[in-house]
């Protein structure tokens, strides 16, 4: 993927990639709405395939390498990939829901934190740190600006507030496939990495510890967890560099 071309879309593409996005941010606001202490993640993970299929999509993770569902679902500890699982949600959990569609052709992907009940104000102050960091990161998304902007925006913002940036894992450029050329990193200079260009489309995804950024994969080859045992979050869109700035095309 690193030494691949990055694929430019025309203003026709993203209007598809746009309607994958409401459906992608129309499963996250109904997962929002729905989850609270004593539902399962695979509860989520039923209502989720439901909304995929009402919008006229597809899951773009079932399949993907074998992974067997539509969401990652990552609780506390877990970074990213954790899978939907009969155990019930706690009060005090906080729960990263990741979730990409296919409609069209083309792909959207984007993920939220949410506090289940009643979160510590650290788990609060971290979910809010790494929204916002995703925040700043999408206000570097513009022609003409380096690809770095965008990480380092990330880094800035977390580094300054006491959390660490995962290096393990990357956003990437998506299309018609779901992982195109560039990764995007969450750390980096400014002013280094690629020109960015209009019709460049980014999934761009600070995944955040409170504690150290090391991680290790679980024994079933998919979970993603903080070696330091700290709580992580996780936020993403997919954002198109346009004439006219970012254009979020996972925001409802
Ligand atoms: N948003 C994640 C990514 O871009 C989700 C991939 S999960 C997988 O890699 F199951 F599809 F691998
Ligand atoms: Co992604």
């Amino acid at each position: 993927m690193a030494n691949e071309a990055i694929i430019l879309k025309t203003p026709q593409e993203i209007a598809i990639m746009r309607r994958a996005g409401l459906v992608v941010a129309r499963v996250l606001e109904a997962l929002e709405e729905t989850a609270r202490p004593g539902l399962t993640t695979l509860g989520l993970e039923r209502l989720a395939e439901e909304e995929i299929r009402r919008g006229g999509a597809s899951p773009a993770f079932k399949g993907y390498r074998d992974y067997p569902f539509c969401l990652c679902t990552s609780l506390n500890n877990e970074v990213v990939h954790g899978m939907p699982s009969a155990r019930a949600l706690k009060d005090g959990d906080i729960l990263s829901i990741d979730v990409g569609v296919l409609l069209d052709g083309f792909y959207a992907d984007a993920a939220i934190t949410l506090p289940i009940g009643n979160v510590s104000d650290e788990a609060l102050r971290l979910i809010n740190v790494t929204r916002e960091s995703l925040d700043k990161a999408i206000g570097e998304a513009r022609s003409g600006a380096r690809l770095m902007d965008i990480s380092s925006a990330v880094q800035r913002h977390v580094e300054a507030q006491g959390f660490s940036v995962v290096r393990e894992f990357v956003g990437h450029g998506i299309g018609m496939r779901l992982h195109e050329a560039p990764q995007v990193p969450n750390f980096g200079s400014p002013g280094m990495g690629v020109r960015l260009k209009s019709g460049m489309v980014l999934a761009i995804e600070p995944m955040i510890n409170a504690g150290g950024y090391d991680v290790k994969v679980l024994k079933d080859g998919w979970t993603v967890v903080t070696v330091d045992g700290s709580l992580s979050a996780h936020f993403e869109h997919t954002v198109a560099i346009t004439e006219n700035g970012p254009y979020v095309l996972t925001r409802p």
